[in-house]
Order: C-alpha cells, then structure tokens, then sequence
C-alpha cells in the first residue's frame, strides 16, 4: 500500500477540556487512488488531513507513505517530505494577493526540483489568458484553479484538498471537481479529498467516513463516475 495509517489519535486541550478528536484512525489507500473522507462538521477531518499532512503531530499511531514512516522523520526531514510529496488545496485559496496567476504557480513550482512546465500547465488549468491578472481581478472558480495549480505544479504524490469546493457555487464545484479528476487521471497524483458533500463519494475509488473522530465506514468503490456526473 502507498499511503498507510494506522492507530491515529489526536487529543486538543488538557484535563477537563481536554477533547478526543481522533480516537485510533487506520485505513489505506494505494498509488493513484481518490479517496473521499466524508463526514460531517467537527468530526475531525481536517485534523486528520493536517496531520497527514504534516502541518499537526498526531499524539500516537504511525503514517507512512511509500515505505518511509513520517514519524521517524525530523523537522527538517518533515519539511523536506513537505515540499517534495504534498500539494495542499484548501477551501480558502490562500494565495498571495500582490501576485499575479502566473506568480502565484511559480511559488509552488519554486519548491521543486521537478516542476511541472508553467504555461501547459496554465492551459490545463484554463488559466493561461488569465495568468497575468491578480486574484483580486478572478472568480472563486479562476482562484481555486490558481491554488490548484500551485498544489500540483511540484507534480506531488498526494494531493491533500480539505473542502476544496467549499466556497463555490454548484457548476464551478463540478468544473473544479473535474480538474481534480483530470489532474489524478494525468499524473496518478493520490488524492485525498475531504468533504461533508455525501454526493462526491461516487466519484472515489475509495470511501471512508468519519463520525466523531472513528471510522464509521471505509470501502472501495468499483465503478468510479465522472465528477461531471455526480448531482447533489
Ligand atoms: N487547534 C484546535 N484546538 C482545539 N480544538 C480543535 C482544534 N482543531 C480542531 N479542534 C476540534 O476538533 C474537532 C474536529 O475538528 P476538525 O478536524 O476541524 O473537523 P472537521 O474538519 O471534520 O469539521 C472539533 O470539535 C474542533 O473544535
Ligand atoms: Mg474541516
């Protein structure tokens, strides 16, 4: 298996306030996979991305991503393993105001050794008459086109996307979700996408669903659809 987690547990707070978030998380995925944890608010899927993704320390369990365990890794190695193997998407772009499209990717593409070629990249993400605009002058959808690219211009191995279509209405959902897609189709990228939107579950290879800080479900799903087919 590519991604392996196992005996997850994260804990916010001391004594009385002290609060379980996760309480012994384990599931798989392999290389290539888009997996969607579901899972309504609070039940502890940001955390778990965020440790995943090395922005949080669990309290116990173990990660590990292709044979490497992150928890033997140091700070330095973390934020190696960083900024070679992950790319971030957020519900929030998160990008840099005074930088146009084009500069915002390239802060991405800065990190690796082997970026992604930024104006095939800018036509993928049907950005490339937009790339000199700055986010200010762009849609949510156009946005999140641009933080997408920054995730992926370092071509990374896992995709992390905490409610990446949050923000957006319903067709610039599907549009984003089909980039996505597009994306994990083209490079085999792991997605792992998380969401409180039940409906995206139809376009995963695999299904796990939190409810306050368990796994209340994990399956593989065998017949993945188009993510401009899904309806909600
Ligand atoms: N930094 C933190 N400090 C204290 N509590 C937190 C912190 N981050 C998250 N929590 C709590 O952990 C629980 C799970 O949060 P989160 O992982 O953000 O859930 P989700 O993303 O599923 O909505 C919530 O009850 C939240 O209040
Ligand atoms: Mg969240």
């Amino acid at each position: 298996m590519f991604l392996h987690i196992s005996n997850l547990k994260k804990s916010f707070g001391t004594g009385d306030n002290c609060t379980e978030v996760l309480k012994g998380i384990h599931f798989e995925a392999e290389r290539g996979e888009i997996c969607v944890l579901l899972g309504p608010s609070g039940s502890g899927k940001s955390t778990l991305l965020n440790i995943i993704g090395g922005i949080d320390h669990a309290d116990s369990g173990n990660i590990s991503i292709n044979g490497e365990k992150m928890e033997e890794m140091n700070e330095k190695n973390l934020t190696i393993y960083r900024r070679k193997h992950l790319g971030y998407i957020f519900q929030m772009y998160n990008l840099i105001p005074n930088l146009t499209v084009k500069e915002n990717i390239e802060v991405g593409a800065y990190l690796s050794k082997k970026p992604l070629e930024i104006a095939p990249l800018l036509k993928t993400l049907g950005l490339y008459e937009h790339k000199d605009k700055f986010p200010s002058q762009l849609s949510g959808g156009q946005q999140q086109r641009t933080a997408i690219g920054r995730a992926i211009v370092k071509n990374p191995d896992i995709l992390l996307c905490d409610e990446p279509t949050g923000a957006l209405d319903y067709q610039t959902s599907k549009e984003i979700l089909t980039l996505i897609e597009d994306i994990n189709l083209k490079f085999h990228n792991t997605v792992l996408m998380v969401t409180h939107n039940d409906a995206l579950k139809a376009m995963a290879d695999r299904v796990i669903r939190l409810r306050d800080g368990s796994i209340l479900e994990d399956y593989k799903n065998e017949k993945r659809i188009r993510a401009m087919e899904l309806e909600w």
